[in-house]
């Protein structure tokens, strides 16, 4: 089977739901979770920066689980020849996907003049997919938001979906509000701005050859199929797949891609078990992989056990999965 025509390879098709790049959150080990509760979502790396990649060298930000496919990666930059040798390392590596962060508003980023800034910008945006199109064969995709500060997304959002498109990009993910790129924290920036789905909506009336996700406060799989049901083609969630990725998750590979089982939290955490080996003897350590665990029984008796045990043991010398199938007893006992 080619690469393209493996479903485990084919980002567009994983699309319809996909797990949104978070910093600090969306890394390696909890990919390989969020891949054990799905077998066809997409998973997004947290953001990895082309100058860190191309300047710095830093290979090693690229290390992922073969298990995690299909995997993409997200690049920030905005040098267009920097990242499309940046696109070029993540496609050796093996993604599934190069994105692109159009949205990210923190200080730190827009003071590398990418990200979220990139909205006034839709001509170096293009130019920018330009190179990393013609660097790799994977796909290329944008992360966007409706736009930033006082621009009216009415009018730039269709500007820039139309400019970006005629790049080359076919696929956008659209988190629905704006970033105010001055006064609110990244955290605020993910809140206060109110969400506007129906312009979402619209963009897909004015572009129908583009395939177009939605982002931004979704917090259930009943949410997303009403988005996919009403024409989207992709919903991606975040933060409630991170904090309760059993309930976003789980049910996904039937509900949203109409093909596989339900998987279940507590064979999930056993099956982390041989992973949590794997990495401490490689030298890692177990709250390295457990504290992205630490919401999968959310809801559910026994929930507050697991996260307790987990978090207050898995710093300690020594902790291994033992410490798992302990919190695992105490959620199993809750639940009988
Ligand atoms: C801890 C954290 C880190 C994030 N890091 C990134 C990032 O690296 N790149 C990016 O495009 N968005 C980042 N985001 C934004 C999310 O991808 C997403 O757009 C946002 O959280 C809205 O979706 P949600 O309401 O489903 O969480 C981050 C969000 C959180 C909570």
């Amino acid at each position: 089977m080619t690469r393209v025509t493996d479903p485990k390879h084919n980002a567009k098709l994983a699309a319809r739901l996909s797990v949104a790049p978070m910093m600090d959150w969306t890394d390696r080990h909890c990919r390989y979770l969020h891949r054990l509760l799905s077998a066809r979502t997409l998973l997004y790396t947290e953001m990895v920066t082309a100058p860190a990649l191309v300047r710095g060298g830093a290979l090693h930000l690229l290390d992922f689980s073969a298990a995690e496919h299909p995997v993409a990666l997200q690049l920030g930059g905005s040098d267009p020849e920097e990242l499309a040798a940046a696109a070029r390392l993540g496609q050796q590596a093996g993604y599934d996907e190069i994105n692109l962060n159009c949205g990210c508003p923190s200080d730190r980023v827009q003071s590398g003049t990418f990200g979220a800034v990139l909205m006034k910008d839709p001509a170096r945006v293009a130019e920018c997919v330009a190179a990393m199109r013609e660097a790799v064969d994977v796909e290329v995709t944008v992360k966007c938001r409706i736009g930033v500060d006082d621009q009216q997304p009415e009018e730039v959002l269709p500007e820039f979906l139309s400019r970006v498109g005629a790049a080359g990009c076919s696929r956008f993910i659209i988190h629905a509000r704006k970033a105010w790129l001055q006064g609110l924290s990244p955290k605020e920036n993910r809140d206060i701005p109110p969400l506007d789905y129906d312009l979402v909506m619209r963009m897909r009336g004015y572009f129908g050859g583009l395939h177009l996700s939605v982002n931004g406060g979704i917090v259930s799989l009943e949410q997303a199929e009403r988005f996919l049901d009403a024409g989207l083609d992709g919903v991606m969630v975040g933060r409630a797949a991170y904090h309760d990725p059993a309930g976003l998750l789980a049910q996904a590979d039937r509900r949203i891609f109409g093909a596989g089982e339900d998987s279940d939290a507590v064979a999930v955490a056993r099956a982390m078990l041989p992973y949590i080996e794997t990495h401490l003897a490689s030298g890692g350590k177990l709250a390295q992989v457990t504290r992205h665990m630490l919401g999968l029984f959310a809801g559910r008796p026994g929930a507050r056990h697991w996260r307790r045990i987990l978090s207050e043991g898995a710093h300690r010398p020594g902790a291994g999965p033992e410490l798992v199938e302990q919190a695992l007893g105490a959620v199993t006992e809750q639940a009988a």
